[in-house]
């Protein structure tokens, strides 16, 4: 199936009135890799053979700082469309960044407390950018669900509660985030990796996986487990930069507190060169 490409507003508005209920909505910056492919099939799952898949490409500025890589972002809407493509997409809206931004943004979204810790504080202004353009995408596609992958476990819990927060009535699906045959979270940015770098990025999955193994001895355990991993890598040639490790409850993103019962999210975000790279597991914690 081709997919019908959208480039505009008006062109999306046109596709829009053609698509078969329910829609649903996944938003992505384009580079679809494995990950993506999880959440088209997912998407196309819910829609069913009769409901429509609407994909969402669009390098948004809003959410990359100065110094980030928003110049060198991959981009590749042909290798886009011929995945979306394989995966039974029914439109690709790819709009340009005046059609998404036809004016100065002066009203954002502020994600609240929860968008102030780890990603928020290793990257100011990140989520506003974020949960703005996903509004704004929520606004001109109308999705019955939008579908988001649990690697970017931070900005899932963040579009959930905005969601809910502002009434949106769409319902937020969560893909459990796919990994290459090596172990490492698949992510666009991997292809910046050279091989050493990549030997190097596979501590962080490792680091989280100690973790979770030390589940049954408390979350000092998990994090002093965890941590280990990291700090011997971070003495590696070349060296894993360690920017966060954090064990938090998956709602609130608040660290868990001894005593913790239940799933808990461990967290961790690394640099590889010049690559950052993030990554979550989940870790079942008894009563201490
Ligand atoms: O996860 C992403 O690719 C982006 O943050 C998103 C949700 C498409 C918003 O630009």
């Amino acid at each position: 199936m081709i997919p019908i490409l959208a480039r505009t507003r008006r062109g999306l508005d046109a596709a829009r009135h053609g698509m078969t209920p329910p829609v649903v909505l996944v938003p992505t910056m384009g580079a679809l890799h494995d990950g993506h492919r999880a959440l088209l099939r997912r998407a196309r799952e819910i829609a069913g053979t009769d409901g429509s898949v609407l994909v969402s490409v669009f390098v948004n500025p809003l959410q990359f700082g100065p110094g980030e890589d928003f110049g060198r972002y991959p981009r590749d809407l042909t290798e886009d469309l011929a995945i979306c493509g394989a995966e039974g997409v029914t439109v690709v809206f790819a709009p340009d960044r005046a059609g998404m931004y036809p004016r100065e943004q002066l009203v954002t979204v502020d994600p609240g407390p929860m968008g102030q810790v780890l990603e928020g504080a290793s990257r100011p202004g990140f989520f506003t950018g974020v949960l703005t353009v996903v509004l704004k995408l929520f606004q001109l596609t109308l999705p019955d669900v939008a579908v988001f992958g649990q690697k970017d476990a931070q900005q899932l819990a963040l579009v959930r509660r905005m969601t809910a927060d502002f009434d949106l009535g769409i319902a937020i699906d969560g893909v459990p985030l796919v990994r290459d045959p090596d172990g490492l979270a698949t992510s666009s940015r991997n292809r910046y990796l050279s091989a050493s770098e990549r030997a190097t990025a596979l501590a962080l999955p490792a680091a989280l996986r100690a973790g979770q193994e030390a589940a049954g001895d408390g979350s000092e355990a998990v994090l002093a487990a965890a941590g280990q991993v990291l700090d011997r890598a971070s003495r590696g040639d070349p060296p894993l930069l360690p920017d966060y490790l954090a064990l938090v409850d998956p709602e609130t993103f608040a660290g868990v507190k001894p005593g913790y019962a239940g799933t808990a999210l461990l967290l961790a975000a690394a640099r590889a060169g010049k690559t950052r790279l993030i990554d979550n597991m989940p870790v079942t914690l008894g009563r201490e």
